[in-house]
C-alpha cells in the first residue's frame, strides 16, 4: 500500500493469521507495507527512509518506529493533519523540526525514544502545546535555554538514558501539568538544592524516577520543590547507604508513599537508615533483589504506616522479634524467596515471636524461603493474618503436620493455608483443627501416603477448597474421608489416589452436597462404583482424564455398562480425555442438558450410537481430538453441534465418502459461530484411498449432490430393464394365460362372436370336424365335451346322415357346418379320405360359398409346404385367431378351448 522498501536489510517476517469465514488460514508472510487498522497504521519495521504519502487521510496514530527517518519533515506528514500520536523511536534522526507541530497542531504524543537527537531548543516544540507526553529517551540531548518551557499540557516527560549532566531541564518554573518525569540512567551524581526549581508550580506532579542514578550528594532541600511527589523509583541506583537515609531525610518533606528502592545492593539495612521516612505516609516499600543479608533491630521502626513491604529475592539470615518492630500497618509482608539459611549455623531463621508486632499483617507470603522449624511460637501474634503461603519453602516442621504444628496460629482467622511443595508425607488427626475460618487448604505436590480417615481434617468446617493433586499417588481413601469438611466446593486428587481408592461401596463423597468440582485425574482409576457421585446435586465440574476407565462403559462389562454420571445432572464440564474409552453407552450421557463442555479426546471412540448425544443441547466445547472416529453423521452430532462454539476433533482417521463426511463437511464449511483449530491442518482423510492425508475440506461435496439425478436416472432404468425381463419372462412363460384373460375379459365385455345371429342360424353345426383315424379318441376327449345346446359339431362317425352314401353325408355335412375345422396332424396329411376328398370338397365349399370358414387345429407341429400340398391351404391365407395349437401344457387347455371357442365364433365372412 505505501513504502519505498530497501531491499538492503531483510524484510521482517510477520505471520498474519487472518479468519475466513470461521476458517483460518495461516500464512508466513513478509510485511512489506503499512498495517492500517482503522485510524491506527503500523509502518514499523519497514527500513522506510520517509513518511509514506498515502496512508488514509484520517490517521489518528502512526507509528513508523524501527525505520530509517533521517528526520521528520512537517510537509510529509501534512496529508496527515489529525494526528494524535506519533511514534518515530528507533530511527536515526538528529533534530525535531519546530514546525511539527503547526503541521500537527493536535498531536498528543511524541515518542522519539532512541534517536540521535543532540541539540534541543525552545523552537523545537514551541508550538506543541496540546503535546501530553514527549519521550526523548536514549538521545544526546544537549539542552539549550528552556527547551521544555512552551509544554503547557505536557503530563509525562522522559529524559531518561541521554547522559544528562544535571537533573535541571530549566531556570524557571514550567511544565505546569507535569505528572510523571523519567530522569532514570543519566549521568548526573548530584541532586542540588534548586535542580527541580523548574518545576516549582508543577503541583501535579506525582511520580519520579531516578533508577539508576549514581548520587554522591543530596543537597538539603533538593526536593522541596516537588514536596507533592507520591512514587519515588530508584531502582538499581549506585548509593551508599549514607546517602539511602540521607535520601529517606530529604523525602520526609514530601507527600511520598511509594518507594522502590529494588536492586540496590543494600546488603545490610541500618536501624536509622530508613529513619528519614518516619513523618512520612510511607505505605509502600519495596527492597527486593537486594541481596540484603541482615536487617538490624528496628529497622522498620519509622514505618508505622507502611501497608506493603516487599522483601522478595534477598539473602536474610535472621528474623528477629525486632525485626519488624513498629510495622503496626503493615498488611502485606512479602517473603518470597527473602530467607536462606546459613548451611552451617545453628540459629533459627525465624525466631519466635517474629511476627508478633505484625497484628495487621493480613498477608504472610514466606514462598521459597527457608522457614526453619516451626515453634508453638513462630507466627504468633498474627491475629489479623487471612493468607499464609509456605508453598515450596524449607522447612522439617511440615513433613508431618500434627496438631501442634500450627498451634502458633491459633488466635489468626487464617482463610487460605498455601501448603503447595511443602514437603508434607503425612497429616495426623487433627492438623489443622485450629483453622476455623480456612477456606482454602492447599497441599498439591506434597508426598502425603496414606489413608483419610477424615480425622486430618477435624475443625475445617468451613473449608471449602481442598487442592491434593499431585501426591505420590499413595492416598487411600475411605468412605468417612470427607465427612468433616461439608461445605467443601472444589476437591482436588489428581495423580495422588492408589488405584482402588474408589472401589469403596459406600461413596467417600457422599457427605459434600455442596461439592462443585472434582478432580479425579490421572490416578490410573480402572474401577469406580455407579453410586460414586450419588448425592452430589451440585457437582458441576468432573476431571476423569488419564484413567481407565474403558471397561465401564463396555457393552460387554459384567452387569451391563457403569453409568455413574446418572447422579450427576448438573455437570457443565466433563472431561475424560485418555481413558481407552472404544464405545459409550446409549443411557451413558442422558440428561446431562446443562454440560457446556465435554472432552473426550484421545480415546479409541469409533463408532458411536445414534442419539448418545442427543441430550447434550447446551454443549459449546467438544474435545474428540485423537479417536478412531471415521464418520460424523448428523443422527449422533446435530445436537451437541447445534451450539458448539468450539469444536476440537483433529487427528481422526475420517472416512471421506459421501456417507461418513458430506454432513460435516458441510457444517464446517457453514458454521461461522464455531472455532475449529487446526482445520486445514489437521483433519485428514484416512479413507478411501483418493482422497488419503488430504485435508477433509478438500472434500468435493458437489459429487454427492450430483449423485441425486443420476441415482434417480440409475433407479429409473434399472426397474425399466427388471420390467422388461419380468415381462419377457412371463410372456414366454405365462403369456398363453395373460392371452387367456384378455381374451375373457373381451368376450365378457364384446360377447363370444363377431358373427350375426342371423349368419348362425342358417347351419345345423357350429362346426365340421375333419381329423384322421388315429386322432379320433383326442376329438371324442377334447372336442365333443365342449359341445352345448349352442355349440355343436359334425363329427363324420357320429352324425353322417343314415341312409346317405359316405360321400353325400360328407357334402351335406360340411354344407349343414358354419365352420370346417381340420384337426391337423401326420396322419391327417396321409389320410387318403381327407387328401383325396374331404379336404377337396371342403375347399370347394370355401370357395363356392364365398367363405372363410376354415379353422386349423395343429395336434402336431406340421410344416406348411405339406398342408398346401395336401389340403390346398396356406396358414397365411387364413386369420391368425382361426389357427390353433393344442397346448403341451395342462394348464393351458382352458385357453385353448377358449381360443377355439372364439375361432368358432368369427365372422365368415371375408374380410376385405
Ligand atoms: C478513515 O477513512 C477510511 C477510508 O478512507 C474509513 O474506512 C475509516 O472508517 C475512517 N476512520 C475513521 C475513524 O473515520
Ligand atoms: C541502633 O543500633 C545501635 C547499635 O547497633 C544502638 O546503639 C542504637 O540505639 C540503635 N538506635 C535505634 C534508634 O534503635
Ligand atoms: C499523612 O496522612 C494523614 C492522614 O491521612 C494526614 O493528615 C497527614 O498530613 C499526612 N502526612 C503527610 C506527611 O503526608
Ligand atoms: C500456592 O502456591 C503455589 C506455588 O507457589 C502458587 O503457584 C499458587 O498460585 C498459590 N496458590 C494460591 C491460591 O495462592
Ligand atoms: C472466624 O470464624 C469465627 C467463628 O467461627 C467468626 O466469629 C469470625 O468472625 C471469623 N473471622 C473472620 C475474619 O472471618
Ligand atoms: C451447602 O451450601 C448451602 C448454601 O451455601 C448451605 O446453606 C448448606 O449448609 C451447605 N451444606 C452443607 C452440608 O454444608
Ligand atoms: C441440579 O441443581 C439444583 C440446584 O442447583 C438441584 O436442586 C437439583 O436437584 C440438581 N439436579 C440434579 C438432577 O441433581
Ligand atoms: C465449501 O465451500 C466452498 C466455497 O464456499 C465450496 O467450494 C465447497 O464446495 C464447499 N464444500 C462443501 C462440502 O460444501
Amino acid at each position: 500500500m505505501c513504502a519505498p522498501r530497501s531491499s538492503l536489510l531483510p524484510a521482517v517476517i510477520i505471520i498474519i493469521c487472518e479468519v475466513l469465514t470461521g476458517q483460518h488460514t495461516c500464512a508466513i508472510s513478509q510485511k512489506t507495507s503499512c498495517q492500517v487498522r482503522g485510524s491506527r497504521a503500523d509502518c514499523s519495521h519497514l527500513s522506510l527512509t520517509a513518511v509514506p504519502p498515502d496512508l488514509p487521510r484520517n490517521l489518528t496514530s502512526l507509528d513508523m518506529s524501527h525505520n530509517k527517518l533521517p528526520g521528520i519533515s512537517p510537509a510529509s506528514l501534512a496529508a496527515y493533519p489529525g494526528l494524535l500520536h506519533l511514534d518515530v523511536s528507533y530511527n536515526s534522526i538528529t533534530k525535531l523540526d519546530g514546525a511539527l507541530c503547526q503541521t500537527l497542531p493536535l498531536l498528543q504524543t511524541l515518542n522519539m525514544e532512541h534517536n540521535q537527537v543532540l541539540f534541543f531548543r525552545k523552537e523545537d516544540v514551541s508550538h506543541c502545546t496540546n503535546l501530553i507526553q514527549l519521550i526523548m529517551a536514549s538521545n544526546r540531548l544537549r539542552l539549550q535555554g528552556e527547551p521544555f518551557s512552551a509544554l503547557q499540557s505536557l503530563r509525562f516527560l522522559d529524559v531518561s538514558r541521554n547522559k544528562l549532566q544535571s537533573a535541571k531541564l530549566g531556570s524557571q518554573p514550567q511544565l505546569p501539568s507535569l505528572v510523571n518525569l523519567n530522569l532514570g540512567n543519566n549521568d548526573f551524581t548530584a541532586l542540588k538544592k534548586d535542580d527541580f526549581s523548574f518545576l516549582n508550580h508543577s503541583s501535579f506532579l506525582r511520580v519520579l524516577n531516578l533508577s539508576s542514578a549514581s548520587l554522591k550528594t543530596l543537597e538539603r532541600g533538593c526536593f522541596e520543590p516537588i514536596s507533592s511527589l507520591r512514587t519515588l523509583i530508584m531502582d538499581g541506583s549506585k548509593m551508599g547507604t549514607l546517602v539511602i537515609s540521607q535520601l529517606c531525610s530529604e523525602l520526609s518533606e514530601t507527600d511520598i508513599d511509594t518507594l522502590s528502592l529494588q536492586k540496590m545492593n543494600m546488603v545490610t539495612l541500618g536501624n536509622m537508615t530508613l529513619s528519614g521516612l518516619q513523618k512520612t505516609n510511607l505505605t509502600f516499600l519495596d527492597l527486593s533483589h537486594n541481596g540484603m543479608g541482615k536487617i538490624e533491630k528496628g529497622s522498620f521502626q519509622w514505618l508505622s504506616r507502611l501497608q506493603t513491604l516487599n522483601l522478595e529475592d534477598n539473602n536474610i539470615k535472621h528474623l528477629t522479634k525486632d525485626t519488624f518492630q513498629g510495622l503496626r500497618s503493615l498488611k502485606k509482608l512479602q517473603l518470597t524467596k527473602a530467607l536462606a539459611k546459613h548451611p552451617t549455623s545453628s540459629t533459627p531463621i525465624i525466631e519466635d515471636f517474629s511476627f508478633q508486632p505484625l497484628g495487621a499483617l493480613e498477608s504472610l507470603i514466606l514462598r521459597g524461603s527457608a522457614v526453619g522449624e516451626i515453634t508453638e511460637h513462630t507466627f504468633t501474634g498474627l491475629t489479623s493474618l487471612k493468607e499464609l503461603d509456605v508453598s515450596w519453602s524449607t522447612s522439617t516442621s511440615f513433613k508431618i503436620i500434627t496438631i501442634k504444628t500450627f498451634n502458633s496460629l491459633a488466635g489468626s482467622p487464617l482463610q487460605k493455608l498455601n501448603l503447595t511443595g511443602a514437603d508434607i508425607t503425612q497429616i495426623n488427626p487433627g492438623g489443622f483443627s485450629v483453622f476455623k475460618n480456612l477456606t482454602t487448604l492447599l497441599l498439591d505436590f506434597n508426598f502425603i501416603k496414606q489413608t483419610l480417615t477424615g480425622k486430618e481434617f477435624d475443625g475445617l468446617g468451613q473449608v471449602r477448597e481442598i487442592h491434593l493433586s499431585n501426591n505420590l499417588q499413595k492416598i487411600n481413601l475411605s468412605s468417612t474421608s470427607f465427612v468433616n469438611v461439608p461445605n467443601l466446593r472444589v476437591l482436588t486428587l489428581g495423580k495422588s489416589l492408589v488405584v482402588k481408592a474408589l472401589e469403596l461401596d459406600s461413596s467417600p463423597f457422599s457427605p459434600l452436597c455442596n461439592l462443585t468440582n472434582l478432580d479425579l485425574s490421572n490416578n490410573n482409576i480402572a474401577n469406580i462404583k455407579e453410586n460414586m457421585l450419588e448425592g452430589l446435586v451440585n457437582l458441576k465440574v468432573l476431571k476423569l482424564q488419564h484413567n481407565n476407565l474403558a471397561r465401564l462403559w463396555k457393552s460387554a462389562n459384567l452387569g451391563g455398562p457403569v453409568l455413574f454420571l446418572k447422579w450427576a445432572q448438573n455437570l457443565t464440564t466433563l472431561v475424560m480425555d485418555s481413558n481407552g474409552f472404544d464405545e459409550i453407552p446409549l443411557l451413558a450421557l442422558r440428561k446431562l442438558h446443562n454440560l457446556r463442555e465435554l472432552s473426550l479426546g484421545n480415546n479409541l471412540l469409533n463408532s458411536l450410537q445414534d442419539s448418545v448425544f442427543d441430550d447434550l443441547t447446551s454443549l459449546q466445547s467438544l474435545f474428540l481430538q485423537k479417536n478412531m472416529i471415521t464418520t460424523v453423521s448428523p443422527v449422533v452430532f446435530r445436537t451437541p453441534m447445534s451450539n458448539l462454539s468450539l469444536l476440537v476433533m483433529d487427528k481422526n482417521p475420517f472416512d471421506c465418502t459421501c456417507e461418513s463426511i458430506l454432513w460435516f463437511v458441510t457444517w464446517l464449511n457453514n458454521t461461522n459461530t464455531t472455532s475449529v483449530p487446526d482445520l486445514k491442518e489437521q483433519y485428514k482423510c484416512n479413507t478411501p484411498h483418493a482422497y488419503f492425508n488430504h485435508s477433509i475440506m478438500d472434500f468435493d461435496g458437489l459429487s454427492c449432490k450430483d449423485m441425486t439425478p443420476f441415482q434417480a436416472l440409475y433407479i429409473l432404468s434399472s426397474t425399466a430393464v427388471i420390467m422388461l425381463i419380468v415381462t419377457a419372462l412371463m410372456v414366454r412363460f405365462h403369456g398363453w394365460r395373460i392371452q387367456f384373460y384378455w381374451n375373457i375379459l373381451i368376450n365378457r365385455t364384446l360377447g363370444l362372436s363377431d358373427a350375426t345371429v342371423e349368419e348362425g342360424r342358417e347351419y345345423e353345426y357350429d362346426a365340421y370336424v375333419i381329423h384322421a383315424e388315429e386322432d379320433s379318441s383326442w376329438v371324442e376327449r377334447r372336442m365333443v365335451p365342449l359341445e352345448n345346446e349352442r355349440c355343436r359339431f359334425c363329427l363324420e362317425d357320429r352324425d353322417s346322415i343314415p341312409g346317405r352314401s359316405q360321400l353325400e353325408s360328407i357334402i351335406d355335412n360340411i354344407r349343414l357346418s358354419r365352420k370346417i375345422l381340420f384337426v391337423v396332424t401326420e396322419a391327417l396329411l396321409r389320410d387318403p379320405w381327407v387328401r383325396r376328398f374331404k379336404a377337396y370338397q371342403a375347399l370347394h365349399q370355401v370357395i363356392e360359398a364365398n367363405r372363410d370358414s376354415v379353422i386349423l387345429v395343429f395336434l402336431q407341429d406340421v410344416h406348411d409346404y405339406k398342408i398346401s400340398r395336401t389340403l390346398f391351404l396356406r396358414k397365411g391365407m387364413l386369420r391368425p385367431c382361426c389357427i390353433l395349437d393344442w397346448p403341451v401344457h395342462r394348464e393351458r387347455v382352458p385357453a385353448f378351448h377358449q381360443k377355439l371357442l372364439i375361432a368358432l365364433g368369427m365372422t365368415n365372412r371375408l374380410q376385405e
